[in-house]
């Protein structure tokens, strides 16, 4: 492992964060709890502070929420805010629904999702955020895990939510016109203007449930990670100095809610850095993201390496017809953030693109690029202050620099998960290391201390950003009439990172075909979810197995990669 030479030099002079190795040494995290009211009090609530402060601070006039896509064009103010999520937290108390209970949201990217995001987490409900892509098995899973009471969704999205065989689903808030209300519906705009702007606020313990997020491990079903109120102590920091966000700021963060990236950072740190906030519905293109910055005047942009490929390959003439110059600072998540993309960055922007890393668990920013730090492509950068990482062997040692081996986090740090919802195993696996969190990431740390990704450690596959837990696709597979036995793996690929592609065997009878492909590809699609789906299958006469009759990944993958097997001990026959 060879540390890259290239250092790209910080010109940052007014950052938010002025000197990384000094605030390691200083820096402490009561220090940004005073900052909070409820430090004195002990009374607590992510949305109170997030907008309600922000509104007694005199911001209720400043917009809040700018959101657009094809039909709409809206300016929210931080005063609308407080109001609309006051309505909908109203909604839901004459709804019975209070402290502890699950609500899901399940629709695509608009104010009334803010609104119904920030008004559940007003009257102490868990708030569990669904990706609009989602088909009925991902939406089953997840309700059934949680055992979810309410769901707003859409008439659109409806037909997925599998409300007869979920018993424990006692409202559906439906956002639409002229709708069609079954037993359990609940008109959202009719109860929005009925009810009251005022709300008296649940407050609660900071270690009280605040949101659900479900993510993939490469087995079982997917896992619903929870965090608590505590979290905002992390997200309002790192907003400051990871984001380095400012009161002025004109923010985008291009993550769907759905996902931990678009409620940790595209609504509670820029809401509780009193930023303004960029919203814009619709599908990805470069003319449109462009467009969006250049109308908004965005100054910080936070986005994930697909995205920065994609519009690296929509070419240099793309980004010259419009004017990007209010631009200050850009980040990237998600995936390893290739040195060339950062290079690229340089060269078009004119901007440095500072990559991150953090996961669903660790629920806020943890190894990041500073704006007055040197940045080496290809890294991930070094711990935020108040938080140390650390490469480790399977014993916990720690590995000295330059040594690959488990990328992991001293526990613990404000935002870090604090249950896996109905998996208190699942959850301990984390912690299996004696004072270490236990990410699943592969990297090594260089002599200066940037540390570098290398991989996964297990089989979850990271395709554009989004993860994906092979057995969840794999279990859909062999759903499908023609498929007997299904084995399914991350391939690399220039744009998007990975692919997910699946090895099939066939049930007798049913002869390869690439018809049958395309439909096994729609199969999953239609059922589980568009980014869980194989782009690419292959046809197996039978698939490598342990005597226990589980599918070896690792021995797909080095087929695919054209590597040698391994040891192949464990194999059936
Ligand atoms: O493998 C790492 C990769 O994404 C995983 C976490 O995925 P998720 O929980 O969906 O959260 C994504 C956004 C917070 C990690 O275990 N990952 C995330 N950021 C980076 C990364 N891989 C390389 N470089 C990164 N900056």
């Amino acid at each position: 492992m060879e540390k890259q030479a290239d250092i790209v030099k910080a010109t940052a002079t007014d950052a938010n964060l002025k000197n990384y190795e000094e605030a390691r040494r200083t820096f402490d995290w009561t220090d940004v709890e005073k900052e909070f009211s409820w430090h004195s009090t002990g009374k607590v609530n992510m949305a109170y502070e997030a907008i309600d402060r922000q509104v007694e601070a005199g911001l209720g006039d400043k917009v809040a929420l700018y959101y657009s896509d094809a039909t709409r064009d809206e300016a929210v103010t931080y005063g609308q805010m407080k109001s609309n999520s006051n309505k909908f937290g109203n909604v839901l108390r004459g709804l019975g629904i209070g402290k502890g209970e699950r609500v899901f949201i399940f629709m695509p990217r608009s104010p009334e999702l803010y609104y119904a995001l920030l008004g559940t987490i007003k009257v102490g409900a868990i708030v569990g955020p669904l990706f609009e892509a989602f088909m009925e098995q991902a939406v089953r899973d997840r309700l059934e895990d949680s055992q979810a009471i309410a769901i707003v969704t859409t008439p659109t999205l409806l037909p997925r939510v599998p409300v007869a065989d979920l018993p424990n689903l006692k409202h559906v808030i439906l956002v639409g016109d002229d709708l069609e209300l079954g037993e359990r519906g609940v008109d959202f705009k009719k109860e929005m203007a009925a009810a009251s702007e005022e709300l008296a606020i649940e407050w609660v313990d900071r270690e009280d449930a605040l949101i659900l997020h479900y993510t993939s491990g490469s087995t079982g079903k997917p896992k619903g990670v929870v965090h608590v109120h505590n979290a905002m102590i992390q997200h309002y920091y790192t907003g400051k100095i990871v984001l380095d966000l400012k009161q002025d700021d004109v923010y985008w963060c291009t993550a769907d809610p759905g996902w931990v990236t678009g409620t940790s950072y595209g609504v509670f740190a820029p809401f509780l850095n009193g930023a303004t906030n960029v919203i814009r519905g619709g599908r990805f293109s470069p003319q449109d993201w462009y467009g969006t910055i250049q109308r908004y005047k965005v100054t910080v942009w936070y986005s994930a390496p697909t995205a920065f490929r994609m519009l690296m390959g929509a070419g240099d003439d793309t980004v010259s017809q419009f004017d990007l110059s209010s631009l200050r600072h850009v980040l990237s998540v998600g995936e390893p953030l290739n040195p060339e993309v950062v290079r690229w960055g340089l060269k078009v922007y004119n901007k440095r693109i500072h990559d991150t890393w953090w996961m669903t668990e660790t629920g806020g920013q943890l190894i990041c690029n500073y704006p007055s730090m040197d940045i080496r492509p290809g890294s991930m950068g070094k711990p935020i202050p108040g938080t140390d990482a650390a490469i480790v062997d399977d014993n916990g040692n720690v590995l000295p620099p330059n040594r690959m081996g488990n990328l992991a986090i001293k526990t613990p740090w404000p935002s870090m998960m604090r249950r896996i919802w109905n998996n208190p195993s699942k959850y301990e696996e984390y912690f299996r290391l004696e004072g270490w969190y236990v990410s699943g990431d592969s990297a090594y740390m260089d002599e200066d201390g940037y540390f570098w990704f290398q991989g996964r450690v297990d089989d979850v596959i990271n395709t554009s950003g989004e993860r994906v837990g092979p057995f969840e696709v794999e279990s859909k597979l062999v759903e499908h009439p023609a498929v007997a036995e299904a084995g399914v793996i991350g391939k690399p690929d220039p744009l998007r990172g990975e692919i997910i592609k699946a090895f099939i065997s066939l049930r007798a009878g049913f002869e390869p075909s690439e018809e049958l492909k395309a439909d096994i590809a729609k199969f999953v699609k239609v059922g589980l979810s568009a980014h869980a789906s194989p782009r690419e299958i292959e046809f197996r006469d039978k698939l490598p197995k342990t005597r226990s009759g589980k599918i070896m990944r690792r021995v797909l993958k080095a087929w695919e990669l054209g590597l040698p097997t391994g040891d192949l001990s464990t194999i059936e026959d």
